[in-house]
């Protein structure tokens, strides 16, 4: 995908103040360094959004928004990335490069695209001419208005049915397989993927289509569903079907019920629930979790209260913890043996299916009534079991009142949360050392590095590399060593644009955080600061080397080393402390 180049980026938010951007659309008040205004992107009755001047970026303590002044008109003007950009590149005067103009998209995709929209066409088209399918939807009760909603199709029978109507030439039946449409057989010939099946297209969050389901009509003619394999535009970890359809129906989604199945989606919409999203046959991955709790800040998982849905459940709870910042809540619904979305809104409609949201279980709940099912929680062991346990999954929770509460819960249920709570994770910088003078634990060195590095990114010029402290083997060094690179690369680069840089990944939620911290000291101190952390982290590499060695020596002896290392030993013992 052609793409915008970063250094366009990075000059474009030099030139640009957040805060003018900002404040001409909600109005700012100034508070010492820092702007704060009532958040626009959720209900609060006190200011807890913040514009920064200095980091040119915005945050909020209350639902976690925050990005660069992109990211804000992206959100606040619902532009898409491109025209954001456009705008702001307007009003100071640059002009986009041009061959990024075209909507961001590079000729093939484009053309994938289009092979799929034409492809939901021809299933359309073919619905309308085949009885049996249109039979067998009139059966599940899916009404027009609803087929064309979700723009439902049928593929027919035989094998060159789309592929004789749309792959007229090789590139186009180039494209139709590139989009998936079409399978490979050992001889190398291609025929329809789907055949004779009711098609579901997945559309994206721009409402393209992207990818198929397709179900049997009858029993027994191979696997029920079949979706489209991951193709450049389709991730299946990634999509959740009905998103699009449920953004469509609402300007602010008051709350995202996910379930199993297309066609739960589809008769929950008809019913009146237009709030149902389906994961593609996968488990709940986070990259869903974090989507979902994008488009809404409370989520309903729902599914069959058999052994294996309270296990799929369970795997969601897992990929929901880390995205469960403060503001957000999840909730889990299980379903009679036997039922489904589907069979329950036709039972009970939406009133009945609304009753049973409210009754859901919220995540605290399903989270220790699954550790201590096989727990015998009247004795002590049973109890350590719980705490044991439940540890190194609250550790994952993000900072804040929700994961206190979690640990609070571990607290009344066993005795033992106490400990657990009352160790926090380091947060010290080296001008945070103990009353000793002595330094602060290894983590939290590492940690200040990329804290202070995230406060100056122009810090990474004070150092050349190689890097020595690049093998050392802690937390976060993998994360300091991308940061330096990223600061080198793109000279100029500020605090907010190093959070885009990292927003999509797991590691953007923690760095935004340090991010927010005032951080003590007096900036002309930090460059010494940061040198001085890189140092220690380089004794600490050294040290790490001499005990790699002197292990070696152990196991085959002195004389079983090397010259090489023998030399690297006694330049280590030489080198600097
Ligand atoms: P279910 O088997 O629970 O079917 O699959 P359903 O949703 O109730 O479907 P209907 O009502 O019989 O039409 C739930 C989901 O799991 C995926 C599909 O996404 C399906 O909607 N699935 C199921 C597959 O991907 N392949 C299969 O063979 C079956
Ligand atoms: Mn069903």
């Amino acid at each position: 995908m052609a793409r915008i180049p970063d250094a366009f980026i990075d000059d474009l938010l030099a030139r640009t103040d957040i805060v003018e951007v900002v404040g001409s659309r909600v109005p700012l008040k100034r508070q010492g360094r820092e702007y704060s205004a009532r958040c626009p992107f959720h209900d609060e009755r006190s200011p807890s959004f913040t514009v920064s001047p200095n980091k040119q970026f915005y945050h909020c303590f209350g639902c976690g928004a925050h990005g660069t002044a992109i990211s804000f008109l992206m959100n606040y003007d619902r532009l898409e990335f491109l025209d954001a950009v456009e705008e702001l590149a307007k009003r100071c005067g640059l002009e986009v490069p041009r061959d990024t103009q075209q909507r961001n998209q590079s000729g093939e995709s484009r053309e994938l695209y289009q092979a799929l929209e034409a492809s939901e066409q021809f299933f359309v088209q073919q619905l309308a001419g085949s009885a049996k399918a249109r039979e067998y939807l009139d059966r599940r009760g899916v009404d027009a208005e609803n087929r064309k909603r979700f723009g439902i199709g049928y593929a027919p029978e035989g094998f060159e049915g789309i592929k004789g109507a749309l792959g007229t030439d090789e590139r186009r039946l180039s494209l139709l397989e590139k989009s998936g449409m079409l399978s490979r057989n050992d001889t190398g010939r291609v025929y329809d993927k789907f055949r004779d099946r009711v098609m579901f297209p997945i559309h994206d969050r721009r409402g393209r289509v992207i990818a198929f389901g397709g179900r049997v009509l009858g029993k027994d003619d191979g696997p029920k569903y079949l979706n489209s394999p991951e193709t450049a535009l389709f991730h299946k970890g990634r999509e959740l079907y009905g998103l699009w359809q449920v953004k469509q129906a609402h300007s602010k989604i008051p709350r995202l019920v996910v379930v199993e199945g297309y066609m739960d989606v589809v008769a929950l919409f008809q019913f009146g629930v237009n709030t149902a999203v389906a994961t593609l046959g996968t488990a709940t991955t986070p990259d869903h979790a974090e989507l979902l709790f994008r488009n809404s800040a409370d989520v309903y998982f729902c599914f069959d209260g058999d052994r294996a849905g309270r296990g799929a459940a369970w795997k969601a709870l897992e990929s929901v913890l880390p995205r469960m910042r403060d503001g957000r809540q999840a909730f889990f619904l299980f379903l009679p043996d036997g039922e489904d979305p589907d069979s329950i809104v036709r039972k009970e409609g939406a009133a009945g299916f609304d009753a049973r949201l409210a009754q859901a279980m919220p995540l605290s709940e399903f989270f220790y009534g699954e550790l201590s099912k096989d727990v015998n929680m009247a004795g002590m062991e049973g109890k350590a079991r719980l705490a044991e346990r439940a540890k190194p999954l609250l550790a994952g929770i993000p900072d804040g009142a929700f994961r206190d509460l979690m640990q609070q819960r571990l607290t009344e249920l066993t005795g033992v949360g106490q400990r657990a709570a009352a160790a926090p994770q380091a947060q010290a910088t080296p001008s945070m050392r103990g009353r000793s003078g002595a330094p602060a634990p290894k983590v939290s060195l590492v940690r200040a590095a990329i804290a202070l590095l995230l406060q100056q990114p122009a810090l990474a010029d004070a150092i050349e590399p190689p890097y020595l402290f690049g093998t050392l083997r802690q937390p976060g060094i993998s994360l300091l060593m991308e940061m330096i690179a990223l600061a080198r690369e793109r000279p100029g680069i500020g605090t907010g644009a190093v959070l885009e840089h990292f927003a999509e990944r797991e590691e953007g939620a923690a760095l935004q955080k340090l991010a927010m911290h005032a951080f003590p000291g007096e900036p002309a101190m930090w460059r010494s600061e940061f040198l001085d952390a890189l140092a220690q982290l380089d004794r600490q590499t050294r040290q790490q080397r001499i005990e790699e060695l002197q292990a070696r020596i152990k196991e085959v002896g002195m004389s079983g080393l090397g010259d090489a290392e023998k030399a690297e030993l006694r330049e280590l013992h030489s080198g600097p402390r």
